[in-house]
């Protein structure tokens, strides 16, 4: 009798196996109104605070954190700040940042992406004195973005080790080769898999900034930002915050449907059905944090297929 149910649940697990499915819920609250889109970003805060609180997150010392603060950009001329999280469109805020200092009239995408990284006009909070730190985070105008964390890091695999970014596809991907290959043979990409256990086996604090957990980076606990935009609703959130800081009507973000090869739900459920359920488990803890405070899901149903 044991022998025949044992049989039948091994049966069942492997019918649950072959049937693996992944489903990613996205938030996509499309409110152009502004009402409605005060009403989301009430939503979005309150969630978010009571998260903080029951977790304990919000911490009572008053100091910044310095590593947060060198994530803050800070423009002066239209009293806003905004929190950096890779991956999620944030080049072209960077963009929309130095067209509204230079006072220039370009579409963001004719900025040469040098330009940016080169300018200085971009200053960080953390190049402020610790006084004045508080005090722009006090009256400015605080944004923070983000984007469903399991996109984000398909998102940064791909840009990182299937690009040609020498640092991360020569430096980095030989670090995660050597550490994940047993027959030492370092020709290849690195797959998502060997990826995936690579930023598990990590400290989060230790992660690199495009796969740390947004949380980390922008502290959101601590810090009470104004606006919480979500990459999924972007054009709007992006538009409001513009209207916000009263930007001239010149500045525009771009629409984001213009981009084509962009990593998205579906590209990202390919590669997340490469992982096995140890990997999907612990993958979804390192992000767990992100998960819940800027409420995103995930869930692995099983189907049953006989
Ligand atoms: C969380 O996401 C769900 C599903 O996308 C949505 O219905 C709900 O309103 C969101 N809650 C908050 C507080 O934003
Ligand atoms: C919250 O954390 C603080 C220290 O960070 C601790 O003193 C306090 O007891 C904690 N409260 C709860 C309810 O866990
Ligand atoms: C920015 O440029 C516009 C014209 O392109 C001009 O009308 C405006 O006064 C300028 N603003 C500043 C602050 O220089
Ligand atoms: C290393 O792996 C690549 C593909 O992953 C294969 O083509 C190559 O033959 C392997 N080299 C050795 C020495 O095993
Ligand atoms: C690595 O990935 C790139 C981009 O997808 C692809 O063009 C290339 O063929 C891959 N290299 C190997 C050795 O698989």
């Amino acid at each position: 009798m044991n022998r025949l149910l044992e049989k039948f649940f091994i049966f069942l697990l492997l019918g649950a196996l072959l049937g693996l499915f992944f489903s990613i819920y996205w938030n996509t609250e499309i409110t152009d109104h502004e009402e409605d889109w005060l009403k989301t970003q009430k939503d979005r805060k309150d969630s978010l605070h009571s998260i903080c609180q029951n977790k304990n997150f919000s911490s009572s010392e008053k100091k910044l954190d310095e590593y947060v603060a060198r994530q803050l950009f800070v423009d002066e001329n239209y009293k806003f700040i905004y929190c950096e999280v890779p991956k999620v469109g944030c080049s072209i805020w960077k963009k929309i940042v130095l067209l509204l200092t230079l006072n220039l009239s370009r579409d963001v995408f004719e900025v040469n992406q040098d330009e940016i990284h080169k300018t200085n006009l971009l200053k960080r909070l953390s190049s402020y004195p610790s006084k004045q730190q508080q005090e722009l985070l006090n009256s400015f105008t605080k944004v923070m973005i983000t984007r469903h964390p399991l996109e984000r890091l398909v998102s940064a695999y791909r840009d990182k080790f299937l690009h040609l970014e020498p640092y991360y596809s020569i430096t980095v991907a030989n670090e995660i080769k050597a550490l994940f290959r047993k027959n030492k043979n370092l020709t290849g990409n690195v797959t998502f898999q060997e990826f995936v256990n690579f930023v598990v086996t990590r400290d989060t604090k230790h992660l690199d900034i495009h796969w740390k957990p947004m949380f980390q980076l922008c502290d959101p606990c601590n810090i009470h930002y104004d606006i919480l935009g979500k990459y999924e609703t972007l054009d709007q959130d992006v538009s409001h915050v513009l209207s916000r800081i009263k930007a001239p009507q010149r500045v525009r973000y771009p629409n984001s449907k213009l981009y084509t090869e962009r990593t998205n739900k579906d590209i990202t459920t390919q590669y997340l059905k490469k992982l096995n359920w140890d990997q999907i488990q612990k993958i979804t803890d390192v992000y767990q944090m992100d998960f819940s405070l800027f409420n995103y899901s995930f869930t692995v149903r099983m189907e049953m297929s006989f």
